[in-house]
């Protein structure tokens, strides 16, 4: 493909990539196709690399039926989209957590010690240069990151001609409480940071209503 093949592919999964309101409960995403979605989402970029996020996909009708109460904004998605992942971050990212040792030691490969510079950087960097000061902060750092991951599971799903919904609106606290009582997550080390909805629509696709690139972009020179 030229460079401008290329071009046009990109905006044209950026306008066929819309938040579905209406799924086909029938129509199923192949087991291939949900695995490429899913590694576009581990392949993610985090801060330091330390990829503080956990995919859980609810096939579990009780557990949909639980919480549809409280999840206002993932009713189309819970009723109709082929999947429902919940996107977990995670709470306890720190320099001297038992998280990072695991994730320097047991992935990356390489020596770990609280005191060694690599981890007073990333000590300075959270405390410091972003202030994380508080138990939310630490968790919405975590939480922002998770975001990038369902974005870039969103462009995957878009690419390969599936439909998704990305979904903040439920209760935070019921939705944690919930997790919490039916073991599906500790508190100490995970909280709910977003969920999306994967299928095929069963509506048309919506154009898209933007503000013009000149309202939201500068140059300075
Ligand atoms: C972080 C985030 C949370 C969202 N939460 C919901 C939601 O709970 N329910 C829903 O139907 N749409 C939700 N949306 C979809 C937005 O309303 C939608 O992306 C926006 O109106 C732009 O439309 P488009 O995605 O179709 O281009 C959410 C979008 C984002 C990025």
């Amino acid at each position: 493909m030229d460079k401008d093949a290329i071009r046009k592919q990109i905006i044209a999964t950026a306008n066929r990539r819309y938040a579905t309101q209406k799924f086909d409960p029938h129509k199923k995403i192949s087991d291939a196709d949900w695995q490429t979605i899913l590694e576009a989402g581990r392949l993610s970029p985090s801060s330091f690399g330390y990829e503080p996020w956990k995919f859980i996909l609810i096939n579990n009708k009780q557990i949909k039926n639980d919480i549809r109460p409280f999840s206002w904004g993932g009713a189309n998605s819970i009723d109709g989209a082929d999947k429902l992942l919940l996107i977990l971050a995670r709470t306890d990212v720190t320099y001297d957590s038992p998280y990072i040792k695991h994730l320097v030691e047991e992935i990356k490969h390489k020596e770990y010690s609280p005191e060694s510079a690599p981890s007073q950087h990333f000590k300075a960097f959270q405390e410091r240069d972003l202030a994380i000061d508080s138990d939310r902060a630490l968790f919405d750092w975590a939480s922002k990151q998770t975001y990038i991951a369902m974005a870039n599971m969103m462009t995957a799903a878009a690419e390969l001609d599936i439909d998704s919904c990305p979904i903040e609106g439920f209760n935070y606290e019921k939705m944690n409480r919930y997790l919490t009582t039916r073991g599906i997550i500790n508190p100490q080390h995970w909280k709910v940071s977003v969920m999306v909805g994967f299928g095929y629509r069963n509506q048309p696709i919506k154009p898209k209503v933007r503000q013009p690139l000149s309202d939201i972009y500068k140059t300075l020179d």
